[in-house]
């Protein structure tokens, strides 16, 4: 059973009260034009990767109500082009709450506004840290109410990624001292 329908006690302050995936997900679209191409007039990946943060970052604060940063993104992959005219629609939501980060999923697709066919072109995973706004240090993420089989799901998923982003940080660290 997955407990995360809960409030939790922030140091000196009341509960947090748990919010619904559904109270922050995100969404924002624009269209490729040249600026953002490649030669073969395809949209950039760099493009790509900074509006999967943009939207991850929207859905990220949304959720905590406070400024977050991007501590890390560990997966983004491409599978499809995005070319030049083609709308490019970002969609972002939390899947996991962990103490003071979560993580967000971002799924990109492109449509061609002509014949209305959509492709689902790139998915990533991007974790934020909460910030205080006077102090600027960490502060807890409201937990998150989930309600449907997939959030479950997306909620274990997450986990794994943190242990494996968590080991990947720790052996970082070890190989600096
Ligand atoms: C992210 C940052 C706030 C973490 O600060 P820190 O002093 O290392 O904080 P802590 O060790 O106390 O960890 C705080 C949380 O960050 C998480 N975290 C830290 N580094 C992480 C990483 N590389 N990947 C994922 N999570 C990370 C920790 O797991 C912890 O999460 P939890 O409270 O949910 O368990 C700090 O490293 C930072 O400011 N980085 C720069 C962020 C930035 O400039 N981003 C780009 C522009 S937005």
């Amino acid at each position: 059973m997955v407990k995360t329908n809960r409030k939790v006690e922030a140091p000196g302050k009341a509960l947090i009260k748990g919010k619904s995936i559904n109270a922050s997900r995100s969404e924002m679209s624009e269209v490729v034009l040249p600026a953002v191409t490649n030669l073969l007039g395809k949209l950039l990946g760099g493009h790509v990767m900074h509006l999967v943060d943009v939207v991850a970052a929207m859905a990220a604060s949304r959720h905590a109500n406070s400024y977050v940063v991007t501590a890390s993104v560990d997966y983004i992959d491409f599978r499809n082009p995005i070319n030049l005219g083609e709308l490019v629609i970002l969609k972002s939501q939390v899947n996991r709450v962990f103490n003071t980060s979560l993580e967000v999923g971002v799924k990109v697709f492109s449509e061609n506004p002509l014949t209305g066919e959509r492709k689902h072109t790139t998915t990533a995973y991007v974790t934020f840290v909460a910030l205080d706004a006077t102090t600027r240090k960490p502060k807890p993420v409201p937990p998150l109410i989930l309600k449907t089989a997939e959030e479950k799901r997306r909620w274990r998923e997450a986990g794994d990624r943190r242990k494996y982003r968590l080991e990947m940080r720790y052996r970082k660290q070890r190989s600096k001292d």
